[in-house]
C-alpha cells in the first residue's frame, strides 16, 4: 500500500507498517553541491558531463539563468552537460535572473557575476525578493564589485555593475554558508586572491570543490584563504546523495520503530552536513557507514540506520557549528522529538527565520497541527514530546522542508494525514512521496 501520494497541491500520507528486515532506499544529489558544480562548470573552459545533479525545482532555475548568460545545458541520459560560453561568460546577461525561491542559486550567482564582472539583473519570486540579499552584497562591495538594490534596500532585485572585484580580506557577519560562498565563487570568477574570515564553520562544499579543482584553499582556524589560481574543471563530475534528503527517510526509519536497518548509498557524508545523524546517534539509534569514499574532494559512504532497540532519549543542541550541520533538519529534529520522551531542545537556531518560511514558527505550527506541545523560546526550538499525537489536516505553509518533515510524522500515526499544501517537497526532492512509502 502506497503510504504517501500527491493530491493536487497536498500531500497524503497514511501509516508506514512498522520497521523491520532490511530496506535500501536511493536519495537524490545533493542540492546544494548541484548549485555549485552548475556555477564552476559555467565559469569554466571545457564542457563538464554532471552525473546526479539534483532534480529539484530549487536546482532547475539556474537552467534558463546560466542559459541566459550563454551556457548550453542539455541532458545526456541521467546526466547533464554544461558547455560553458565559447571565450568566457558575457558582459552582460541576456535577460532578467529570475531563480524562483532558490536563495543558494541567488546568492551563489550574485558572486559569481560580481566576480565575472557581468552586468545583469538577479531577482526571484515573491517569498525570495523578502529575503536578505545584504549578507551577501555587504561583503562583495567590500572586494569591489558594484552592487545596486533595484527595490527595498538589502533585497532583491540587484543589479550587478560588471566592475572588476579586487582580492582582499572579508569578515562574515552571519554564518549562512552561502554568504561565504558567494564571495569564495566571486574571488573564483575573478581569479583574485580571497580571505573569508567565517562567523561559523557552516557546510564546506565551496571550499572542497574548488580545492578539488586545483585552486589554493588553506584553513586558519575560522579563516579561508584562496589564492586565485585558474580552474582545472574535470570532464565529468559525481555528485553524493543529498544528506538531508536522506535525513527525511532515516527519521521515518527511526519513528516506525526502526527494528529493521535502512541502508542509503552513496550518500555525502560532509561533517558539516551531519548534524542530523549525530542528533540520532544521541537519541539512541545506531548510525554507521560503509564503503567510505572520496569523490571530488567530498566523503560518500552508505549510511546504515538501525536496527534500534530500547526506548530513545530526547536531545539538545546548543553549538552554532552543531546547528549549521543539522540547519535544513530542524523542522525534521522537531518532529523527531514530537515522539521522544522528555524534554528536546534545538538552540542557535536564530537563522531559520531567514528560510523559505521563518521556520521557528512554521516547525512550531505544523507540530501544534499535530497535538505536540511545542514553543519557540528566543533562537530554539523546545519540544516536550511523548504526548499524544493525531493524524489530521496540518500545514506546510509551502516550505519543502516542513511539507516532508510533517510527512515523515503522519507516515508513525494512525490514520490518515493530509499535509496542506504538501506536494512542495519536489522543491528539492522530488520522488519523496515514492521513496517514504518504498519504507
Ligand atoms: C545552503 C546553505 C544553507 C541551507 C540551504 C542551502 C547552501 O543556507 O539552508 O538550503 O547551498 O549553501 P544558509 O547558508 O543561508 O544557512
Amino acid at each position: 500500500m502506497t503510504a504517501a501520494r500527491v493530491s493536487g497541491a497536498d500531500l497524503r500520507v497514511r501509516t508506514l507498517p512498522p520497521a523491520a528486515g532490511e530496506r535500501a532506499v536511493a536519495v537524490p544529489g545533493d542540492k546544494s553541491i548541484s548549485h555549485r558544480i552548475l556555477l564552476a562548470a559555467a565559469a569554466g573552459d571545457r564542457p563538464v558531463r554532471i552525473v546526479g545533479l539534483n532534480p529539484g525545482s530549487a536546482v532547475g532555475v539556474l537552467v534558463p539563468a546560466l542559459g541566459a548568460l550563454g551556457c548550453a545545458l542539455e541532458r545526456a541520459g541521467a546526466a547533464w552537460l554544461v558547455r560553458p560560453p565559447a571565450g568566457g561568460l558575457p558582459r552582460e546577461a541576456a535577460g532578467v535572473l529570475d531563480l524562483g525561491p532558490s536563495s543558494a542559486a541567488a546568492r551563489l550567482l550574485l558572486g559569481l557575476l560580481a566576480g565575472a564582472g557581468v552586468r545583469g539583473v538577479v531577482t526571484g519570486d515573491a517569498t525570495l525578493r523578502s529575503r536578505p540579499m545584504d549578507w551577501v552584497v555587504d561583503p562583495l562591495r567590500e572586494l569591489g564589485a558594484d552592487l545596486r538594490y533595484l527595490g527595498e534596500p538589502g533585497r532583491l532585485p540587484v543589479y550587478t555593475g560588471g566592475a572588476p572585484l579586487h582580492g582582499g580580506r572579508v569578515r562574515m557577519r552571519v554564518g549562512s554558508a552561502q554568504a561565504g560562498s558567494a564571495v569564495m565563487f566571486a574571488a573564483f570568477a575573478a581569479r583574485v586572491p580571497v580571505e573569508v574570515e567565517l562567523e561559523v564553520r557552516s557546510r564546506d562544499h565551496t571550499e572542497r570543490l574548488l580545492e578539488a579543482l586545483g585552486v589554493g584553499v588553506h584553513h586558519t582556524g575560522m579563516r579561508v584563504r584562496m589564492d586565485g589560481l585558474p580552474p582545472n574543471l574535470p570532464g565529468e563530475y559525481h555528485l553524493p546523495g543529498d544528506p538531508s534528503a536522506a535525513a527525511f527517510l532515516a527519521a521515518a526509519h527511526v519513528l516506525r520503530g526502526g527494528r529493521g536497518t535502512l541502508r542509503l548509498p552513496g550518500v555525502g557524508t560532509n561533517p558539516t552536513r551531519m548534524g542530523f545523524f549525530e542528533v540520532l546517534r544521541a537519541c539512541g539509534v545506531p548510525v554507521r557507514e560503509e564503503k567510505r569514499r572520496q569523490v571530488h574532494g567530498e566523503p560518500v559512504s552508505t549510511l546504515v540506520v538501525g536496527p534500534c532497540s530500547g526506548s530513545l532519549r530526547p536531545f539538545t543542541v546548543s553549538d552554532p557549528g552543531r546547528l549549521h550541520a543539522m540547519i535544513d533538519e530542524v523542522p525534521l529534529a522537531a518532529a523527531l522529538a514530537a515522539s521522544l520522551p522528555g524534554r528536546s531542545r534545538i538552540g542557535a537556531a536564530g537563522e531559520l527565520v531567514f528560510k523559505e518560511t521563518n521556520r521557528l514558527v512554521t516547525t512550531r505550527d505544523m507540530l501544534r497541527a499535530f497535538g505536540a506541545r511545542v514553543e519557540v523560546e528566543g533562537d530554539a526550538i523546545v519540544v516536550q514530546g511523548g504526548g499524544p499525537l493525531a493524524a489530521g489536516a496540518v500545514p506546510s505553509f509551502g516550505d519543502h522542508r516542513i511539507a516532508m518533515a510533517a510527512a515523515v510524522l503522519a507516515s508513525s500515526l494512525p490514520g490518515e494525514t493530509t499535509v496542506l499544501g504538501g506536494a512542495c517537497f519536489s522543491t528539492s526532492f522530488p520522488g519523496f512521496d515514492r521513496a517514504l512509502s518504498a519504507l
